[in-house]
C-alpha cells in the first residue's frame, strides 16, 4: 500500500493555486495507486507554532521545560509522518521570492540533529530514507527563465532543506505567471496539471 503525506502552505483559502494542484496530485497518485493512503497537513489554515526562545531547546537540543516537551512532540508527529509515506507532495506557493512562513516552521520541527540529519567529519548527513516528493510551486511571476531568475530563493532553498534530510528525489512543478491575468493563469494551470500527470505516472 503507498501512503501520501500532502502538505499545503498557501494562506490564501480557495483561491489558492498550489492546493488546487496538490488535490490535482493526490488525485492524480491515487488513480495510479488505487489503494493509497492519503495524510493531509494544512500549514497554511492550521500552523503549527514557530520555534521561540522558549521551546527550542525541544527540537535542537534536550527537551527540560513543558514548552519544550510540548516542541518535541510535535516534531515526533510531524517525523513519523513523512517517515511513514512513500510520496510526499508539497504545496509551496512563493511569498516574497521564498516559501510562506508555514512551510519554514514546519521545517523547523522536522530538521532535528540526530533524528533527521546528522554532523560527522564527512559533513552533513541525511538520515531519512529516500522517498518521491513533488514540490508544486506557485508563482505571481516568472522565475523559471527571465531576469527574475536570480530572485528564485524558493526553489533552491527547497532543494537544499529537503536534501539536507536525505530527500533528494524531488520533482518540481512550476505553476508561474499566476499574476498576468486569466489567460496566463489558465496556462499555468494546464501546464503544470500536465507536469503532475507525467510525475504521477509509474516511470
Ligand atoms: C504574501 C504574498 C507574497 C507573494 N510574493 C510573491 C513573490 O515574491 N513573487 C511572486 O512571483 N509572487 C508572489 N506572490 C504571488 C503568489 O506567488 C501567487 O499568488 C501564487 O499563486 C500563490 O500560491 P497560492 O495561490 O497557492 O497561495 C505573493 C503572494 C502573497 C500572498
Amino acid at each position: 500500500m503507498t501512503a501520501i503525506l500532502a502538505l499545503n502552505s498557501s494562506v490564501l483559502g480557495d483561491q489558492s493555486v498550489s492546493r488546487l494542484l496538490v488535490d490535482e496530485a493526490v488525485q492524480q497518485l491515487s488513480r495510479v495507486n488505487p489503494n493509497a493512503t492519503v495524510t493531509f497537513r494544512d500549514l497554511g489554515t492550521t500552523p503549527i507554532p514557530h520555534l521561540t526562545t522558549s521551546n527550542v531547546a525541544g527540537v535542537r537540543a534536550v527537551a527540560a521545560t513543558e514548552h519544550d516537551l510540548i516542541a518535541r512532540d510535535l516534531s515526533d508527529v510531524l517525523i513519523a509522518e513523512l517517515r511513514a509515506a512513500d510520496i510526499v507532495v508539497i504545496g509551496a506557493p512563493m511569498y516574497n521570492f521564498s516559501i510562506p512562513t508555514g512551510l519554514k516552521a514546519w521545517f523547523d520541527y522536522v530538521l532535528r540533529p540526530g533524528v533527521t540529519f546528522s554532523y560527522s567529519e564527512a559533513g552533513p548527513k541525511g538520515l531519512l530514507d529516500s522517498k518521491r516528493v513533488i514540490v508544486i510551486e506557485s508563482r505571481g511571476g516568472m522565475y523559471s527563465e527571465g531576469p527574475a531568475q536570480a530572485f528564485d530563493f524558493q526553489e533552491p532553498y527547497l532543494r537544499t532543506l529537503l536534501g539536507f534530510i536525505g530527500l533528494t528525489d524531488v520533482t518540481f512543478v512550476h505553476a508561474e505567471k499566476i499574476g498576468f491575468g486569466p489567460d496566463a493563469r489558465e496556462a499555468a494551470l494546464a501546464s503544470a496539471k500536465s507536469a503532475i500527470a507525467r510525475s504521477a505516472s509509474p516511470a
